[in-house]
């Protein structure tokens, strides 16, 4: 079929083209929370996935990827480097996180920006049938739907951000701030993590766009209506559920227990090495409960499993040079033969193997400095079989605003992450219990199924179209 009447547009496939020094092609699942989400919605929705796959100068034909269809849309090396690396990884990125790293503001940056928005809008022109639905994701592609609304009146147009809206102050210092505005205007409907990035949006759109507001409703001088709401991602928690339910996970669960030599209690945190994840002062946390006699090195571990991501941008390389050191300094320290305290993975593993370190770990250490959700603290639940196991979670990840019973921590305080840890792990069997069903029925409840439907009702709703 070469049109869709559902198509996804994301800057990634969901799978990665892989080249191995002997010429040969794999593809592998992308890194990274949307893909997640969005695998199960799309095997769901029959529908075209436009996006990159990950390699520099390769030009693709659209090709079927297990009953879906995905259409390459290819980037130059500058243009990775410019559009991907750049403006989406170096701007917006930390901008919208808090402005934890620096965001380098650079024209060609931006320029390769417009340029690449461009053509997913023309990709996704020429796949979409006529009167399609089209969910565009991320801050990679906020151009995309007012370009898209221009080639194409008749499509219905919605937009996913999964990352954190910033307050307006922080996103006024960009320099194209009312043309990013104006790109994601061109949506029928805007959803954001939380209500508070629907809140900055709307503030935005009347201060700077001088357009009229009506609760979550946007009147356009050009007189459509766009929606601005809230709609918190989830994952597929049943599928989730049952795999970690399974035999072959059960055993490979105790098996990575047994090989850590059996500790009473396991720590675990699952990121991607990113500098928003607060990974360093959360091993810091830990090495000190160890040196300061709080911890028994002899009875306890910590497994990071770090997940490399954007390792040509600076930050990202520095983070992982601190990273490497901390973590040499701490097993230096206070390791004992057979007994580093950390384990430290830099690698990306599959689905069956985290959830078996979601059964085995304890306490599960989710301590983002800011998250638009934040997916890993919901796997973990979901993998809980016997309601047991404790939840650390930063207060600045959109997921604490549902996963009210986690130990929530400030991920800036490391005195009251030690005393988080501690609690998390010496509370009574009952009290971990008793949040965690409460967890586990939120997760089950509020599933990606859940999530699809709430937004594409929603966009159903939005017109009328051409
Ligand atoms: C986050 C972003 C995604 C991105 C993923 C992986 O989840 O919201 O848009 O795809 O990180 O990052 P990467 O740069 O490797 O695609």
């Amino acid at each position: 079929k070469a049109t869709a009447s559902f198509v996804v547009v994301a800057n990634r496939l969901p799978v990665d083209r892989i080249e191995h020094p002997d010429g040969s092609v794999d593809w592998r699942t992308s890194p990274g929370g949307l893909v997640t989400a969005f695998e199960p919605v799309m095997r769901r929705h029959d529908g075209a996935w436009v996006g990159w796959h990950g390699a520099p100068d390769e030009e693709l034909e659209p090709f079927d990827n297990d009953g879906l269809q995905l259409v390459p849309v290819p980037l130059a090396a500058q243009e990775i480097e410019d559009y991907y690396e750049g403006f989406s990884n170096g701007t917006l990125w930390p901008l919208y996180h808090d402005v934890i790293a620096t965001p380098g503001f650079h024209r060609e940056w931006w320029e390769a920006y417009v340029l690449v928005n461009q053509r997913f809008a023309d990709r996704t022109a020429a796949v979409a049938e006529q009167g399609a639905v089209v969910w565009v994701q991320d801050y990679q592609l906020q151009l995309v739907p007012a370009m898209l609304r221009k080639l194409r009146p008749d499509l219905r147009i919605g937009f996913f951000l999964h990352i954190p809206f910033p307050p307006t102050e922080l996103f006024q210092q960009l320099p194209w701030r009312d043309q990013i505005l104006e790109g994601l205007l061109g949506a029928d409907l805007v959803g954001f993590q939380v209500s508070g990035g629907a809140q900055n949006f709307l503030r935005l759109v009347r201060a700077r766009l001088r357009q009229e507001t009506h609760r979550d409703e946007i009147r356009t001088s050009d007189g459509r209506t766009v929606l601005a709401r809230s709609y918190p991602i989830a994952i597929d928690a049943k599928e989730l559920n049952d795999l970690a339910a399974s035999e072959p996970v059960a055993t490979r669960a105790a098996e990575i227990r047994h090989d850590l030599g059996d500790p009473d209690v396991l720590f675990l945190g699952v990121d991607r090495l990113d500098y928003t994840k607060g990974l360093l002062a959360r091993l810091e946390a830990f090495g000190e409960l160890i040196e300061d006699g709080t911890l028994d090195v002899e009875k306890v571990a910590f497994v990071q499993v770090a997940t490399p991501s954007r390792e040509r941008v600076e930050e990202y390389r520095q983070l992982r040079d601190e990273m490497d050191r901390l973590v040499g300094r701490i097993n230096g320290d206070i390791g004992r033969i057979g007994r580093p305290p950390i384990t430290y993975l830099h690698a990306s593993y599959p689905r069956d193997e985290m959830a078996a370190l979601y059964r085995a770990a304890d306490v599960m250490v989710v301590t983002p400095l800011r998250d638009g959700m934040n997916l890993v603290a919901k796997e973990y639940v979901a993998c809980r079989q016997a309601d047991d196991g404790a939840l650390v979670l930063s207060e600045f990840a959109g997921a604490a605003r549902e996963l009210r019973q986690a130990y929530l921590v400030n991920p800036y305080d490391v005195n009251g992450m030690k005393d988080k840890l501690i609690e998390a792990m010496n509370d009574s069997a009952r009290n971990k219990a008793r949040r965690m069903k409460v967890m586990r029925r939120q997760v089950a409840e509020h599933d990606i199924d859940h999530w699809a439907s709430a937004f594409l009702d929603d966009l159903g709703r939005t017109g009328p179209h051409a």
